[in-house]
């Protein structure tokens, strides 16, 4: 199995969401485990459950501090359990935007409402003065704007007749326990997904002109130039030929330039089987942290590679402004 996500989660208070993040990664085959969790209030309850299954637990108090240096404070404490992830489990306050920035893409929050309604605070009580059938909870990813980064999964709750805050919040809170473990483990594992993997790669390469996908060798491929004298710039293999990767082949310029960049980045690039032989590499793409702007360099340079001139030279035109 791949090694696993680490995660630091954050708390405010009682705690819950920890716990069931915390209970879930014990499962059999849990994709993230528990390294740290931190909270701004020294008093919080989910402290001491951390503390009692043997996690890493960091304490600080935010009054008399800047927004600034209370992140940092948090932030080397994150860094010091040596967390790739943070998971704001009821951490009730805003982060300055430099930290939400550096974690782009790797902090994920749980809001008690069906997002977009109901932003910030109070989301029950609103909920039960609009007249809505439902609440629920939403897990999202940590953008500057509060509460708006985007959506990865929910779940609806019903309100029930005479619901208050208090009866809809707990209620809300169990379903909640469902939903964050398991929003959280597919988030660390969508590079290991095939689908999610094509669908990536699909969509860069048919954003470069004149491309089609067919199905070569029973692999999804992508050509340029039409129908009739289309050529081939790429493939997805998943796990071909006993290979472990799920991997994206590009052409390269020579023989030496593959074993080169095999020899330099073996955890990036690997030399396929056939394909190898006529100077393809293979990018790895079921690996955390893939740089995709560089998977989309390798394919503009391998379309053209293969692209007839009156293509190429559009984009060239193209680059020019
Ligand atoms: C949860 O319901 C969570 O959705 C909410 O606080 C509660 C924390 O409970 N978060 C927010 O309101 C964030 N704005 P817990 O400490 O028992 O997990």
């Amino acid at each position: 199995m791949a090694e696993k996500a680490k995660i630091a989660v954050f708390i405010s208070g009682e705690g819950t969401n920890m716990a069931a993040l915390v209970y879930a990664s014990r499962m059999p085959e849990s994709p993230y485990e528990v390294v740290l969790v931190a909270s701004n209030d020294p008093e919080a309850a989910g402290l001491n459950l951390a503390a009692a299954e043997g996690i890493a637990t960091f304490a600080c108090l935010h009054k008399g501090m800047t927004r600034e240096a209370h992140d940092a404070a948090m932030e080397a404490a994150v860094l010091e359990a040596g967390a790739d992830h943070i998971a704001l489990a009821g951490y009730m306050r805003i982060l300055s935007d430099g930290f939400v920035e550096r974690w782009a893409g790797r902090m994920l929050n749980i809001h008690p409402s069906l997002l977009p309604l109901y932003k910030g605070l109070d989301t029950h009580a609103r909920a039960i003065a609009a007249g809505d059938s439902h609440g629920g909870a939403s897990v999202h990813l940590v953008t500057p704007e509060l509460d708006a980064g985007e959506v990865l999964a929910q779940i609806a709750v019903p309100i029930a007749p005479g619901d208050t805050p208090e009866t809809l919040a707990a209620r809300v809170k169990l379903a909640e326990h469902q939903l964050y473990p398991r929003a959280l483990a597919d988030y660390v594992s969508r590079w290991q997904d095939p689908v999610a993997l094509l669908a990536r790669v699909r969509a860069l390469a048919l954003a470069l002109p004149e491309t089609d996908e067919k199905v070569s060798h029973g692999s999804p491929a992508f050509r340029v130039g039409g129908e009739k004298s289309g050529k081939f710039f790429a493939y997805f293999a998943d796990q071909h030929h006993g290979s472990p990767y799920i991997a994206c082949l590009v052409r390269t310029g020579s023989m030496d330039e593959l074993l080169a960049l095999v020899e330099d980045q073996p955890e990036v690039y690997f030399k396929p089987a056939y394909y190898g032989a006529s100077g393809w590499v293979g990018i790895i793409l079921n690996r955390p942290g893939v740089d995709w702007d560089a998977v989309a360099a390798w394919l503009e340079r391998s379309w053209r590679g293969a692209a007839p001139k009156r293509l190429t030279r559009l984009l060239d035109i193209a680059d020019e402004f």
